[in-house]
């Protein structure tokens, strides 16, 4: 018998994907153009089904009023974000910190007194960014008795969780110098690298949205930001809240990264631009 090929899969209309782009908007910050429809339809149709719901108002619905809503708005905004990243991202941005700024944080630490440096990583996503941060404090101040606390966070829980995991495959370390391997991994599988336990106890990771006041007010007192790689997803109003939220985390006089293509310009003058090592860095006034 011959069966008409009838496409039953729910379509997502582009007036519900307005409603739910601005969701994701209001939630994170992150700007979803025109062209992220068919994506958004894809990702979520699985969800559609495996919640058995009809078709994306359903979804919709289901976000706004069902008891569980914060749930899935949770695996929602886990299933939107891009968490691309390796290990000794952007070489010549950390040599800037390693030559440049470390040595400038820990010249105005010994004017004050104070050992410990404070490094957060924000949008962090599965952690090789403030594992290479903690390993490279680790390599130049750790015989000097400097304390050292790197904060991760993210948006995602789903990549917190495998952040503290700490296991990584091989082509995350693709750009790792070979004595970082050799001194601050272990082998965990043939494929399969284990970050060490003397790097893992400097990190603690937090979930924080970098849009959210309340959830940045808890973070201050930190000498130096990375906050690679995320702003790009940001309209100019959700780049301005987070930078302004960096801004109050920083010390006086400490140092905010962004990403290798992007820039303060147009979005604050609360910030100097600092040219270290062919990179950018911004010094918070
Ligand atoms: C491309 S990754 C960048 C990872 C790392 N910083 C790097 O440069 O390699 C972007 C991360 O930003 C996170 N993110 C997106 N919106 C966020 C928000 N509003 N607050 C905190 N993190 C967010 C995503 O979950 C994702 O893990």
């Amino acid at each position: 018998m011959l069966t008409l090929g009838i496409d039953t899969k729910p379509k997502l209309s582009l007036e519900t994907f307005c409603l739910l782009r601005d969701i994701i908007y209001a939630k994170s910050g992150i700007q979803f153009g025109d062209t992220k429809k068919y994506l958004l339809e894809t990702r979520l149709a699985r969800r559609i089904e495996e919640k058995n719901l009809k078709s994306f108002e359903d979804y919709y619905y289901y976000l706004m009023y069902d008891p569980d809503k914060a749930r899935e708005l949770n695996y929602l905004l886990n299933c939107i974000v891009t968490n691309e990243t390796s290990f000794f991202r952007d070489p010549a941005q950390l040599d800037a910190f390693r030559r440049g700024i470390v040595p400038r944080v820990v010249e105005e630490k010994a004017r004050t007194g104070s050992k410990t440096v404070k490094v957060w990583s924000a949008a962090s996503s599965t952690g090789e960014e403030p594992y290479t941060l903690a390993m490279m404090l680790m390599e130049d101040l750790g015989s000097r008795g400097y304390g050292i606390e790197v904060l991760g966070s993210d948006i995602s829980d789903r990549v917190l969780k495998s952040a503290e995991a700490g296991v990584y495959e091989k082509y995350s370390l693709r750009n790792t110098p070979e004595v970082f391997k050799s001194k601050y991994f272990v082998t965990s599988g043939p494929e399969s690298y284990a970050v060490a336990r003397k790097v893992r106890d400097l990190v603690k990771y937090r979930k924080v949205n970098l849009v959210d006041s309340i959830e940045t007010r808890m973070i201050r007192g930190m000498d130096i930001i990375f906050c690679r790689n995320v702003l790009i997803y940001f309209d100019d109003a959700s780049k301005k809240k987070a930078v302004t939220h960096l801004y109050d985390s920083l010390n006086k006089g400490g140092y905010l990264f962004v990403g290798f293509s992007e820039t303060l310009h147009s979005i604050t003058r609360l910030f100097r631009p600092v040219s270290i090592e062919r990179s950018v860095v911004y010094q918070k006034v």
